[in-house]
């Protein structure tokens, strides 16, 4: 089972996104634990203040490191089986760095999870320093705070977590895995508004199909995200489907 203890000041903000669909029927199977907890709860002030003036001044306000600090520790200490080995603190703010998928796999293998939402013009340093293990960002730019990134880090990795997707073979083949894009997919009919299913998946051809899947896979990373293969250069037999089968550069049609 993975836990996930979500700090935030906007708890309200996760009551729709964890309640519907996969990442319930997670927490319903028994293979996720997703906790709110709303860190003005743990403010030492009483205004239930969560935030301060800056240090030497300038504009915003920060996030005042008791509330944080109380809040994690509190956590922490009712998961005494788990070693800290098995747990991360993630802290959500665009300085982290860059979630992708590899990043979500190396999450989803953790028993606990801590995630912090951030906000302001940012939090006291020395939760950064002292508390975090570490700080992720789901992009180069900014939203209002890290609610939305943490539910697209949870959601992200809790469809990892084995069992929560109904069959894991999916996981292995979908975009990301491997460094390259996934395959196109048809259903039925097989002619629709004139446009045609390629005959290759009617053939029954298991080889032919897998062949065909691999090289659609090939051909879509180099034309929509040449990027990936610096990281996941092409291997010896990809070089081969590229030069057997007949590469076509037109973009694919929407369908
Ligand atoms: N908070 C605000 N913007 C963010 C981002 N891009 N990633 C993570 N946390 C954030």
């Amino acid at each position: 089972m993975l836990i996930v203890d979500v700090l935030t000041i906007f708890p309200d903000m996760f009551i729709g996104p964890f309640n519907e669909s996969i990442i319930k029927k997670g927490q319903e199977k028994g293979l996720l634990k997703i906790n709110i907890t709303d860190i003005r709860d743990f403010s030492v002030d009483k205004h239930k203040k969560v935030d301060d003036y800056p240090y030497g001044g300038g504009p915003g306000m920060v996030m005042k490191p008791e509330p944080v600090f109380n809040a994690v520790e509190s956590i922490i200490v009712k998961y005494e089986d788990i070693k800290p080995s098995e747990r991360y603190v993630i802290l959500m703010t665009p300085q982290g760095e860059l979630f992708n998928q590899e990043r979500a796999m190396e999450l989803s293998r953790k028993r606990h999870l801590i995630v912090i939402c951030g906000h302001y013009e940012g939090v006291d340093e020395r939760i950064r320093q002292f508390l975090v293990d570490k700080e992720i960002s789901i992009g180069d730019y900014v939203l209002t705070g890290g609610e939305i990134p943490a539910m697209v880090l949870i959601d992200c990795v809790a469809r990892l977590v084995p069992g929560v997707l109904g069959e894991a073979s999916s996981i292995e083949e979908e975009s990301f895995s491997h460094g390259r894009l996934e395959y196109p997919h048809y259903t039925r009919p097989e002619i629709y508004k004139g446009y045609k299913v390629p005959e290759v998946l009617h053939s029954g051809n298991h080889k032919l199909i897998s062949e065909w899947r691999s090289f659609e896979s090939i051909k879509r990373t180099i034309i929509k995200r040449p990027d990936l293969l610096s990281s996941y250069p092409l291997s010896d037999i990809e070089q081969d489907l590229i030069s057997r089968l007949e590469f076509n550069t037109t973009k694919d049609k929407k369908s």
